[in-house]
């Protein structure tokens, strides 16, 4: 498929910038935008990774732009086909993704209006934290159709799950599929029974404890690199799993993805932001996948969906 169309990166700390940087290789978008409020960040950022287009062999083209407090710099993301928003602080050892709510809900609403004002037909793929809390917030502020507004959390955690189960067995993490559904914090599910080492399920190839710990690793992978980090949180796998879900939409691909999606009625649940599989396309949710779970595992999605619904009924107040 020709090079075509613009993303834009809100947000250009670690996430954000390593979210272009992967966009931009990926050699598929014509204009990859990266925007900071800090001045001059993201366009040095952008020279920086223009500079590397010749050695990496890739065509797109990198826009840095400083945005003001009053939404200047923002006509940058006109026309984009997709906006991920990445502004917000990270966690701090110690601290949950829940004690950032207050602190990014007043960025996620300046950056939501502008992008309603800016890119209204755009996709926004969130990845501020608290994720579920914040895609719904997005939605509301924006106020885009739910299958326009989608969180990254799934396709992260998944990808936890998958690489330290891949480590455990010492095999590679391609034949390994695992699954993580429910919230991005606490209530995450991480789905045993969807998870298989090449065809033959985890369940015959590990004691069931040590599943548990691999399950319970995986609900903390997060706080776990903050631990080490010290400042900041995780980046690599975030952006990887971020700029995959902006590929699939732009390549209206039909990939099923573990995302965070509105639901509507599936599982027998509704009203909220939750961790799911679903159909990405051009569209942005082409539908909810409902994947099948054990009675357990479907016990815990309900106890993850109504802690999320809980906490998201709050986000109007914020
Ligand atoms: C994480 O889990 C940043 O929330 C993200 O690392």
């Amino acid at each position: 498929m020709a090079r075509h169309g613009k993303v834009s990166v809100v947000g250009a700390g670690f996430y954000g910038s390593t979210t272009a940087l992967r966009l931009a290789e990926y050699d598929i978008f014509e204009t990859v935008v990266l925007t900071d409020v800090v001045e001059g960040k993201p366009e040095g950022l952008a020279l920086d990774l223009n500079q590397s287009r010749w050695i990496e062999g890739f065509e797109t083209k990198v826009v840095g732009q400083t945005t003001g407090p009053n939404g200047e710099g923002y006509e940058v993301i006109a026309g984009s086909e997709i906006v991920i928003i990445t502004a917000g602080l990270p966690r701090k050892p110690g601290m949950s993704r829940m004690d950032l709510i207050e602190t990014n809900a007043k960025i996620m609403r300046s950056v939501a209006e502008n992008i309603a004002k800016h890119a209204p037909e755009a996709i926004v793929i969130n990845v501020a934290n608290p994720l579920d809390e914040m895609t719904a917030l997005a939605q509301l502020v924006t106020g885009f159709p739910y299958q326009r507004v989608i969180g990254q959390a799934g396709m992260l955690d998944t990808a936890r799950f998958t690489n330290f189960v891949a480590e455990d067995l010492g095999v590679p993490v391609a034949s390994v599929k695992t699954l993580t559904l429910g919230s991005h914090g606490d209530t995450m599910v991480p789905v045993a029974s969807a998870c298989s080492v090449d065809g033959t399920p985890l369940a015959d190839l590990m004691p069931a404890d040590r599943i548990e710990e691999l399950v319970v690793r995986t609900r903390n992978g997060g706080a776990e690199v903050v631990a080490l980090l010290k400042t900041g949180s995780a980046y690599y796998a975030p952006s990887a799993a971020a700029a995959r879900m902006a590929k699939a939409i732009h390549e209206d691909s039909g990939d099923v993805m573990p995302v965070c999606a509105w639901v509507d009625g599936e599982y027998g649940l509704s009203g909220a932001y939750l961790g799911v599989e679903a159909e990405l396309g051009r569209e942005g949710i082409r539908k909810v996948v409902e994947t099948p779970l054990t009675d357990a595992e479907k016990a815990l999605l309900v106890e993850a969906y109504e802690a999320v619904k809980a906490k998201q009924a709050d986000v109007a107040g914020l």
